[in-house]
């Protein structure tokens, strides 16, 4: 017995809502293909599309890890499985390269084994997943990998997430740049502490995007998307960062921001004209500046 899953990239954070807030997006993602066997144990028999850069090893693989951690809490850790792993979007890019690969392996295994539990039973496997990608289990890719749309972690212990509307017809457009930002690092450069007046700030910013969510008051959301808090130190990774945001609303975004760590960036739109001309412009800036990029387009 076999299966194919897909699963999307995710913008993690949505600006202001760090490590609480993401959306799914239509492409890019991963694939992963699962078959039952009749030996004991996991293999990943094949990865493609990672420049040789995931390990094949089943104890060093994210997607291995979470199935077998899945597997563990069913009572089923001794069935035989084999896993490949097509990667369909960049790694390291911000768009939530690892989850997209550990949430369409445990969709995968969660189908084969008949589970019918909600799928957001699979969310703390997911997220120790994350926490061996780089260092730290949030939620905010998996979350909206998983469930599709606009998830908010309203708490992470216990964990509580809550499934937003989005407005019709809000489209996103996604430049990755093609420079080095690990997760990881890009973490341990956000400060610990905070002041008191940025926090007013953001928690308004946060409550006002989650509200524009609901009124479908595209206005709201957009002037609601700012960070005082993550961006002004991030957005030192990411090449021509202000440049970029400049470009993207003189064009017509509705909003502009890192997406997830970085160095990807992403602006909604009111139409998938104006998300075309907004990649089609970045790219060509980051080309000027010598650096490659990839451009995505998608609905929410
Ligand atoms: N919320 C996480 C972060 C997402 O910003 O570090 C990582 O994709």
């Amino acid at each position: 017995e076999s299966i194919k899953v897909f699963a999307p990239a995710t913008v993690a954070n949505v600006v202001c809502g760090f490590d609480v807030l993401g959306f799914a997006v239509n492409e890019p993602g991963d694939e992963v293909m699962m078959r039952l066997t009749d030996k004991h144990g996991i293999t990943i028999s094949k990865i493609t599309g990672d420049d040789g850069r995931l390990p094949l090893d089943p104890k060093k693989n994210t997607v291995s890890v979470s199935v077998q951690h899945y597997l563990q809490s069913i009572d089923r850790a001794d069935i035989g499985l084999d896993i490949e792993l097509h990667k369909k979007m960049p790694i390291g890019s911000g768009l939530g390269s690892s989850s997209a690969s550990t949430v369409a392996g445990l969709f995968a295994i969660k189908t084969l084994l008949g589970d019918e539990r909600d799928p957001s039973a699979l969310l703390p496997f997911a997220m120790k997943g994350e926490e061996m990608a780089c260092g730290h289990g949030h939620a905010d890719n998996v979350a909206p990998a998983l469930l599709g749309g606009f998830v908010l972690i309203r708490s992470y212990e216990p964990l509580d997430v809550v499934r937003l509307p989005h407005p019709p017809g809000l489209w996103c457009a996604i430049v990755f740049p093609d420079v080095d930002v690990p997760t990881r690092e890009a973490r341990q450069i956000i400060r610990n502490k905070i002041l008191m007046k940025d926090a007013v700030t953001q928690w308004g910013n946060i409550a006002g995007l989650v509200s524009g969510l609901f009124m479908q008051d595209i206005d709201l959301i957009g002037r609601s998307m700012q960070d005082v808090l993550v961006e002004p130190v991030r957005s030192m990774l990411i090449p021509d960062f202000y440049e970029m945001r400049k470009m993207a609303m003189d064009v017509g975004a509705v909003s502009f921001g890192i997406s997830g760590s970085g160095p990807s960036v992403f602006a909604f739109t009111r139409d998938e004209e104006t998300a075309k001309r907004i990649t089609s412009k970045l790219q060509a800036h980051l080309t000027s500046i010598k650096i490659g990029s990839n451009g995505y387009v998608s609905t929410i």
